[in-house]
């Protein structure tokens, strides 16, 4: 059987008795009582006053930056080393991204490359530092850097749902935070995202904006272009359930990555990432570095096993789309995506798999 990178688990037959309850309430649309309850539990369990479901991660940062009306030129500050969604909503409105480099104790947006950033763009809008591999960035860190400038703090947490940064929460202590809950992560709606924030006016206007920004009249009246991007019922079921266990998802990835911190230990080819000392991370991926190997073919040859693994993300500013953009960097970002690797990380991960892996590995050395 093929072993993937980090695949969705259900928790016994939880979701699928969810998903039947939102069949029978009728609600088959993109609303109903599982998206409020979704909600709900989403601000409670991760400290946000107001939470907000929608189809994607995507969508939730598109949905901010709608709101903030973002034109073409504005400026906006994105860690460097992230996934493409992080950039995609505000590049495709026209924002110019500036590209900020990764601290390499925490693998996150470096405070002091940013403070250079925004010392060069001060006009900057906003700052979307994302949560790398489950890792909390330095967000009391960043807020500060932000404040000085007037610049709004995004957290793409899209990886880090569950994760902690000084016993608080993941993306707390930003003005927003966007979680993913697509079929790769830690808990999963199949596709779909969150947006959360204690800023009832932004939420108020993301809320209308997901909904094709209709305006409250008995027909459809708009004064302003919206978007649709609500959670349906019928995944914000499978939301609930994932939600109620992320404990437990929460504990099996510690394992998991406990595991092969053991395996690993006598292995001088591999350095696993680093845990940053200011919170604990949810452990969403396993990502080492590797001394003597190269990633590419680590990846080629784990996959004649069926095995997948995957090179640590490629940075925005090497992605053609992004050859023109400025950056702020010391080669931190470059020296990860050329030695690093994400490693199976599933739940179910098995000691049996991690050993032929190491076997695969030391092979190649
Ligand atoms: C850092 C990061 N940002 C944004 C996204 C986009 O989230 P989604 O796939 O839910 O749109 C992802 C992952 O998918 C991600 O890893």
């Amino acid at each position: 059987m093929k072993v993937y990178l980090s695949p969705p688990v259900m928790n016994g037959d939880l979701e699928r008795r969810l998903v039947g309850e939102a069949f029978d309430s009728g609600y088959v649309a993109p609303c109903g009582p599982m998206v409020d309850r979704f909600e709900r539990a989403a601000a409670e369990r991760f400290g946000f006053r107001h939470t907000l479901a929608t189809v994607s991660g995507t969508m939730a940062l598109e949905l901010i930056a709608r709101a903030m009306k973002i034109q073409p030129g504005d400026v906006v500050v994105v860690s460097d080393l992230t996934f493409i969604g992080s950039v995609t909503a505000f590049a495709s409105l026209g924002a110019k991204p500036v590209f900020v480099g990764a601290d390499p104790a925490t693998w996150c947006m470096s405070p002091r490359l940013l403070k250079e950033a925004l010392r060069r763009y001060p006009e900057a809008k906003a700052v979307i530092a994302t949560d790398l591999y489950g890792q909390s960035c330095d967000v009391d860190a960043l807020a500060k850097c932000c404040e000085l400038y007037g610049t709004k703090l995004i957290v793409d947490a899209a990886e880090s749902v569950g994760a902690t940064y000084r016993d608080r929460p993941s993306g707390t202590g930003a003005w927003a935070a966007v979680y993913s809950f697509n079929g790769n992560k830690i808990i999963t709606t199949g596709g779909g995202g969150m947006l959360l924030s204690d800023d009832a006016a932004l939420m108020n206007l993301c809320r209308k904006l997901a909904a094709q920004a209709r305006e409250p009249f008995p027909w459809y009246e708009h004064t302003m272009l919206g978007t649709h991007g609500r959670l349906g019922n019928i995944p914000a079921a499978i939301g609930v359930g994932q939600l109620q266990c992320l404990q437990d998802a929460l504990r099996d990835k510690a394992a998991v990555w406990e595991a092969w911190k053991a395996r690993l230990a006598t292995c001088a080819w591999a350095t696993l990432m680093p845990t940053a000392t200011y919170g604990v991370p949810n452990r969403w991926l396993t990502v080492i570095t590797l001394d003597g190997i190269e990633p590419q073919v680590a990846v080629d040859v784990l996959a004649q096993h069926g095995i997948e693994a995957r090179p640590v993300w490629k940075p925005m500013h090497l992605q053609p789309v992004f050859t023109s953009c400025d950056c702020f960097l010391d080669g931190v970002d470059e020296q990860l995506f050329a030695r690093g690797l994400c490693l199976p990380s599933g739940r179910n991960l098995s000691l049996e798999t991690i050993d032929e892996v190491v076997k695969i590995l030391e092979s190649l050395c």
